[in-house]
């Protein structure tokens, strides 16, 4: 067995807005483990796609792209995670609903997945990860001993989407929100590669009307099952 192999990992998986982020981002506190925020990864690509004028590439060219990109992560003030391309931080260039559009869309393309593989095992580093995604338990880390599927009802993640984007000033249609949920769901789910879909020994939970700390302690009690870790 290699030896990152033995490094545990808590795959988190799910749709979008189902509150993968939240409740890996405060699992991996709590643990005192790293955390891989795989969507940013597909953000941050489908962001320098659009921007180099790319959206037309041959599957090929946008794997090549893709590989070649100096993509980083920094916490920044207030703890904060940074996503930098070329040691830029994007900040909320690429929160947007038109950054997540694009990385559905790159994210169909098996070239493009193949050139992140790397970089997203990079992130299992002792003592241990939260990696939250849609294939993280059935493709990056197959063996990884807790699996976790998040879902919610479309309505209910439209509407957390909404809130979201409130906080941060920005403002939303709900039924514009909601649409685009239901299609980057088909399309994530329907892509030849990867495609979303719970791993055979994921534990689901629907989270549709619970609070994200009943989440979290469910998630952190599996992972002293698991792991036998303290929390
Ligand atoms: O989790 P997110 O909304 O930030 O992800 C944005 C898009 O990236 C999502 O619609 C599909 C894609 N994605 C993916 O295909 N595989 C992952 N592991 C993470 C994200």
């Amino acid at each position: 067995m290699s030896q990152t192999k033995t490094i545990p990992v808590i795959a988190v998986d799910g749709p979008g807005g189902a509150g993968k982020g939240t409740v890996s981002r405060s699992v991996a506190d709590r643990l005192g483990w790293h955390y891989l925020d795989s969507g940013a990864l597909y953000r941050v690509a489908g962001y320098a796609v659009v921007r180099d004028g790319l959206d037309h590439a041959s599957p090929e060219e946008l794997g090549k792209f893709v590989s070649k990109l100096d993509i980083g992560f920094r916490t920044g003030a207030n703890n904060t995670e940074q996503v930098l391309l070329d040691d830029v931080d994007l900040g909320g260039e690429i929160r947007t609903e038109a950054a997540g559009k694009a990385a559905s869309a790159i994210a169909t393309v098996p070239e493009v997945r193949k050139a992140l593989i790397k970089l997203q095992r990079l992130f299992r580093r002792r003592p241990g990860l939260v990696a939250d995604g849609r294939d993280m338990g059935t493709v990056l880390f197959p063996d990884a001993s807790l699996k976790i599927y998040l879902t919610a009802s479309a309505t209910e993640r439209a509407l957390r989407r909404h809130k979201q984007l409130k906080d941060k000033g920005i403002d939303g249609s709900l039924a514009a929100l909601l649409a685009d949920i239901i299609s980057r769901d088909r399309r994530d789910a329907q892509r030849v590669v990867a495609p979303l879909k719970p791993a055979f020994d994921a534990v689901c939970i629907e989270t549709t009307g619970i609070p994200v700390e009943v989440v979290v302690r469910q998630v952190l009690v599996l992972a002293r099952e698991v792991f036998g870790t303290a929390t």
